[in-house]
Parts: C-alpha cells; sequence; structure tokens
C-alpha cells in the first residue's frame, strides 16, 4: 500500500458528503471469521451447493444446520475490528452513505453501522419454510432440535435467513442500492474485502464510477485492478484505520 495512494483518497474522502461502500467476507477475516474463496476459506473445505443451495438444504437439512449453527457460534463469539469500527465512524460521517455488504454476519451493525443494505440476510435470523416468517436467534432456538421446526407452523422447517445459490437476493436491499445511486452524488466507492464474484457487485462500482466517484479497492488480493482508480493492498482493518487517521488529521 503506497502512502501516495492512502493521500489521494484520504484527499477525496476529506471533502466528499457521498460515500458508497461494499464490502465482503475479508473484512471480517481480521475479526476471525473465515472467508469463503481463498486461503483457509469455507469453499477450500466445503461444497458451496452441499450447504448453502436449496437442493443441498432439500437433501440434508440437518447437516446445513450444523455448519450454520457452527459459524453462528463462532460469529456470536467475534467481535468488530477496526475496519467495521472505521466504517461505523463514517456512516456518522458522511451525509450520503451507503454499506452495502455481503456479509451474513452482522458485525456492521454491531460495530453501530446504521445504514446498510444487508444483500445476502444475516445468519442470526431463520426464517419459516412455508409461512417466510422470520424469527431472530433468542426467539426460537435452532441447536436444541436440528433441524429446527417452525414455530409459525410446525409442519415447516425453519431455514437461516441468508441467500443461497441459485436464489434471488431480496429486493428490499437492491432497491436501497440502486435508489441510493442514482439519487445521491458518490464522490468515492470502496470495495473492501471481496472477490466481487457476483455480477451486482462489479456493476454498481462500475456504475458509481462512471457518475464520477473514485473507485477504490481495498484487497490484500485485489480483484478490480485496473478497473480500480486506487488499489490499496491492505488488510481492510489496517487501510481503513490509516485512512481515518487522515482524514481525522485534515
Ligand atoms: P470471498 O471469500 O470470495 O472473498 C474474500 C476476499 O477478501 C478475497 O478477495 C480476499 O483476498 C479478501 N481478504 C482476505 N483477507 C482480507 C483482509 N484482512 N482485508 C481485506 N480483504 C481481505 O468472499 P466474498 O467476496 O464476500 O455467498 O464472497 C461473496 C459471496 O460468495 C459470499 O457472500 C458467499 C460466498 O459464496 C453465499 O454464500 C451465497
Amino acid at each position: 500500500m503506497k502512502d501516495g495512494d492512502l493521500q489521494r483518497v484520504a484527499g477525496r474522502l476529506t471533502v466528499a458528503r457521498g460515500v458508497f461502500v461494499i464490502t465482503g467476507a475479508g473484512v471480517s477475516a481480521e475479526s476471525g471469521i473465515p472467508v469463503f474463496r481463498g486461503p483457509g476459506g469455507y469453499w477450500r473445505k466445503y461444497r458451496a451447493e452441499e450447504l448453502a443451495s436449496p437442493e443441498g438444504f432439500r437433501r440434508d437439512p440437518k447437516l446445513v444446520w450444523e455448519w450454520y449453527n457452527e459459524r453462528k457460534r463462532l460469529v456470536r463469539s467475534a467481535i468488530p475490528n477496526p475496519a467495521h469500527d472505521v466504517l461505523a465512524r463514517w456512516d456518522e460521517r458522511y451525509p450520503d452513505f451507503l454499506l452495502a455488504t455481503q456479509n451474513v454476519d452482522g458485525l456492521h451493525q454491531r460495530a453501530g453501522s446504521k445504514r446498510i443494505a444487508e444483500l445476502h440476510g444475516c445468519i442470526l435470523r431463520s426464517r419459516c419454510m412455508k409461512t417466510g416468517q422470520r424469527f431472530e436467534d433468542g426467539e426460537v432456538d435452532t441447536e436444541i432440535e436440528v433441524p429446527p421446526r417452525s414455530p409459525a407452523d410446525p409442519s415447516a422447517l425453519l431455514r437461516p435467513d441468508v441467500v443461497w445459490y441459485g436464489e434471488y437476493l431480496p429486493m428490499e436491499p437492491i432497491e436501497r442500492t440502486e435508489g441510493f445511486l442514482s439519487t445521491r452524488g458518490v464522490e468515492v466507492c470502496l470495495i473492501v474485502g471481496t472477490s466481487a464474484q457476483l455480477p451486482y457487485i462489479v456493476m454498481w462500482a462500475l456504475e458509481a464510477r462512471r457518475s464520477g466517484a473514485m473507485l477504490v479497492e481495498v484487497n490484500p488480493d485485489p480483484r478490480f485492478g485496473e478497473m480500480a482508480d486506487v488499489v490499496l493492498e491492505a488488510p481492510a482493518g489496517e487501510a481503513l484505520g490509516r485512512l481515518d487517521g487522515l482524514i481525522e488529521r485534515a
């Protein structure tokens, strides 16, 4: 990560009013939560179609729930890292701000972020397979009976309230993100800790850039390369922490 690049991004962030951030699993890596692809990633060890698809769930709901329960335990014991903390501070700082996250761990919310489009749902919520009713953890125990039955309809199972492969994204976060991009002037768009496999991530980033935003990628193993104006090749906590320090001092 070059000092000159950090200064350039900090310069723009210091005067900006509109900031759009997209995050992926890499932002929670420093909190001890594994990413999906790459070294130590879930998809190196497990098959996504078995654990994160409607077909996989139909085939073996117990296996899927056991995997989610293991991840829930990890998420509950994790704490937000400096990257989550900085993004929560920026939520307060910028009049026009949106954080679109692919993460399901709820760590952004725990750090204090408010304006969030939760694209892939949340691992700490469940949903009735029949009625669609949602339950927060605490309202139902997903560990006593695995797979858990739905309190809304005991003939149905509960499933994690997340988006699986082969499923559509929920409309609310998409509309929120697209509404934000079309009505607010985004001056800086940061893509943090994602391999950007999902096409809408690339589409939104490029749309922000086309409308004049500085496109900044934060990733120790960058994906956007030349599509980005600036690449900060570093862990999210370090890069965002240094940017925040520079903005505060400006
Ligand atoms: P990936 O696991 O695909 O990518 C994680 C990215 O984070 C990689 O590009 C890493 O280089 C980067 N990274 C690792 N450590 C980092 C750190 N400390 N700071 C910053 N970046 C770091 O995760 P996502 O892009 O979030 O979907 O994956 C998108 C979706 O694919 C997930 O939501 C999940 C997954 O399969 C479903 O389960 C439906």
